[in-house]
């Protein structure tokens, strides 16, 4: 798994069983920086894009293998042992339905050779879990719900699980029903590139920054009329919608806001609108879990706690699986289901006119050589 912050590949070993999975080895691979500027630049149209994401597909495909068999290695797994490798890819543009003029434009599109993955690693990989879903009529996201729902739905339970990465999106549950899904909007990504822009640092650890700032009341109100805000239904965004250039054609009203001000202003953002995303669905919510690397900025809780007080806000390990491995189990738990002919999507989420059978399923064999 490789999301919208760019930070790291987060490969997880985990056993699927049933409805249950369990993490059994983990390890985080690093980005290196030039590829990390690669996929930046190939995220919005550029001179000789076709040449320049053929060579990063296949880089990244390399990039995933090795984050693959590190973690083997690591746990002392053979790669015979493992049934199969469910890889997100890399996500360089995302133009859902909601967001397109003309549905039948719209496409989602990640990267991350998956015949480079299998070739190199030996072992069947699933990828390419979000076309199916869009050629289905669907948003192609947020695809983590139906997981949330395997894992952490309890009977009789009202819950919502919020993961907070690049983007951050929530699932909400009624009992074990699926009610509803969707993105709320920025999660890290506008105050991982303000603090970048700022102070060249890739995040702003536990919110520390942020806490140096005060609030801008009037710049936070302008930001929340972005229309997203205001979408119902089957919805999902992106660095597309919610960039620096966003940010700063609002800030030319604010000429002397300090940027310590302006992040503390984002951090309210994300913690404002996924607030106001949970409190529109109408029901009551007595316990959100928050999972994705959001979860330790400390600011970041103390104001979405704030935000839905008096409801319980807690992080997913409380219901056994680490914040930080979420979302990599949940492409590990769909890659199982795609092996099983078990539809991934959940229409009531993605707006797609039925559940399917997601991804496409790349052999792998014993002609590995890596
Ligand atoms: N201690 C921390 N304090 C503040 N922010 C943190 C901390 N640790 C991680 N983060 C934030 O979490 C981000 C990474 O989160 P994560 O990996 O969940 O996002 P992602 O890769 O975009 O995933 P996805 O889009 O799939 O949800 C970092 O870029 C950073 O902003
Ligand atoms: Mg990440």
């Amino acid at each position: 798994m490789s999301g919208t912050s760019v930070d790291a590949i987060d490969s997880a070993l985990v056993r699927c069983r049933d409805n249950r999975v369990e993490i059994l080895a983990t390890h985080q691979h690093t980005i290196p920086p030039k590829y990390k500027q690669q996929i930046a630049a190939i995220s919005h149209s550029g001179p000789d894009e076709i040449e320049r994401m053929g060579i990063l597909d296949r880089e990244l495909g390399r990039l995933f293998a090795e984050a693959t068999l590190q973690l083997l290695e690591g746990a002392g797994i053979n790669s015979r042992q493992v049934e199969a490798i469910g890889s997100h890819g890399q996500t360089i543009r995302h133009r859902p339905p909601s967001a397109t003029q003309h549905k039948r434009d719209s496409f989602t599109l990640q990267i991350g050779d998956p015949n480079t993955i299998a070739e190199l690693t030996g072992i069947t990989t699933v990828a390419d879990f979000r076309r199916r879903d869009v050629a289905a009529g669907g948003e192609g996201a947020p695809l983590a719900p139906a997981f949330h729902a395997a894992a952490f739905a309890e009977p009789g339970v009202n819950r919502a699980i919020v993961n907070i990465g690049g983007i951050a999106n929530a699932t909400i549950l009624v009992g074990c029903e699926l009610r509803m899904g969707f993105d709320t909007g920025p999660g890290n990504t506008l105050l991982d590139h303000w603090i970048y822009r700022h102070r060249g640092e890739s995040y702003d650890r536990d919110g520390a920054w942020s806490a140096c700032g005060q609030v801008n009341q009037s710049l936070l109100e302008r930001l929340m009329k972005h229309p997203y805000f205001q979408q119902q239904g089957p919805r999902s965004t992106g660095k597309e919608a919610f960039n620096l250039a966003w940010l700063d054609g609002h800030l030319e009203g604010f000429p002397d806001i300090s940027p310590e001000d302006v992040q503390a202003t984002l951090l309210c953002l994300t913690a404002d609108s996924i607030a106001l995303a949970i409190k529109s669905t109408a029901l009551e919510i007595p316990e959100v879990y928050v999972c994705g690397g959001g979860s330790h900025n400390i600011r970041l809780m103390e104001k979405l706690a704030a935000q839905l007080a008096p409801a319980k806000l807690a992080s997913t390990v409380e219901l056994g699986i680490d914040p930080d491995w979420v979302e990599a189990a949940t492409f590990a738990w769909l890659a199982s289901r795609t092996l099983k002919g078990l539809k991934g999507n959940s229409e009531v989420v993605t707006g797609a006119v039925g559940a399917r059978v997601l991804g496409g399923v790349y052999w792998g064999g014993s002609q590995a050589s890596g």
